[in-house]
């Protein structure tokens, strides 16, 4: 059992926790993941790790309320204990100076940004990035993203806070006026497609890292399996980070919108 020794509300749906996970804390790295699970029948969610206090022997997740699972895990409070945590998982993301990294985070997905940025920084890289969400209140982290940045482009749908628009149009503007060595997209899988498609058209190779459904986390069931130049790869394992330019994200869409019937179905009964 991992007890929570920290929550703070980033926004009504977007909680940060802090977990008790000393040996996870100590080995992962950035793009590592683990899989939660709430309740002795409880769905297994994957969310990578935001940021580790190996001293502390801490994790931090942050979690969008989304679905059942994300609602019961949200709910829990400081003291609870999460019923599984497993980790880390998955490959850590490969990071040396590649020059200029141009680092895009959409909603939720900054929270997994968030130590990429930071270890792209530490190893010599300049660091811009973007972060977007569809309102003000959506933007997170932004004080600790902007720490290890050398340029923060901040991005709203609705213009409510930073620039209005679209995270593609802030990759734009940077992608015509420097050269760009390296890009990292994370957000959800529409925003990946559409972010891979700009790089596509300047030529920067790029990693999307992926959030598909999982289950055991382990390449043995399947549930993670998206098409990457072609060939059949498992998130869970050989990912979460892929050539972006390579990842059928139209499959991928696909397969995410697969559940939404029945994971609103179970949302509903949840609340009601
Ligand atoms: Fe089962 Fe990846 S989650 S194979």
């Amino acid at each position: 059992m991992n007890k929570i020794v920290d929550k703070e509300f980033f926004s009504e749906n977007v909680v940060r926790l802090e977990i008790e996970a000393p040996r996870i804390a100590k080995a992962r790295r950035a793009g590592h993941f683990v899989i939660v699970k709430v309740g002795k029948n409880g769905e297994r969610i994957p969310l990578t790790i935001a940021s580790a206090n190996p001293e502390k022997g801490t994790i931090t997740l942050v979690v969008q309320r989304v679905g059942v699972s994300s609602r019961r895990l949200a709910e829990l409070n400081i003291g609870d204990e999460i019923t599984d945590l497993v980790g880390p998982l998955g490959q850590a993301t490969h990071i040396e100076n590649f020059g200029t990294v141009l680092a895009c985070g959409g909603g939720v997905g900054v929270a997994p940004l968030l130590p990429i940025v930071e270890a792209m920084k530490k190893a010599g890289n300049k660091v811009i990035t973007v972060i977007a969400a569809r309102t003000k209140d959506l933007i997170i982290l932004e004080d600790q993203i902007k720490q290890y940045s050398d340029e923060l482009i901040v991005m709203t749908d609705d213009g409510t806070y930073g620039e209005k628009g679209l995270v593609t149009d802030a990759m734009e503007k940077v992608l015509q006026r420097e050269k760009v060595d390296l890009s990292v997209v994370i957000g959800p899988a529409i925003m990946m497609k559409f972010a891979s498609l700009t790089t596509e058209k300047y030529e920067v190779p790029t990693y999307a890292s992926l959030n598909t459904i999982m289950v055991d986390g382990t390449g043995m069931c399947g549930a993670c399996r998206i098409t990457v130049g072609g060939k059949t790869k498992f998130v869970c394992v050989d990912g979460p980070e892929f050539d972006a330019h390579k990842v059928d994200f139209d499959e991928m869409l696909l397969r995410l919108n697969g559940y939404k019937e029945i994971e609103k179905e179970a949302e509903q009964n949840y609340l009601h």
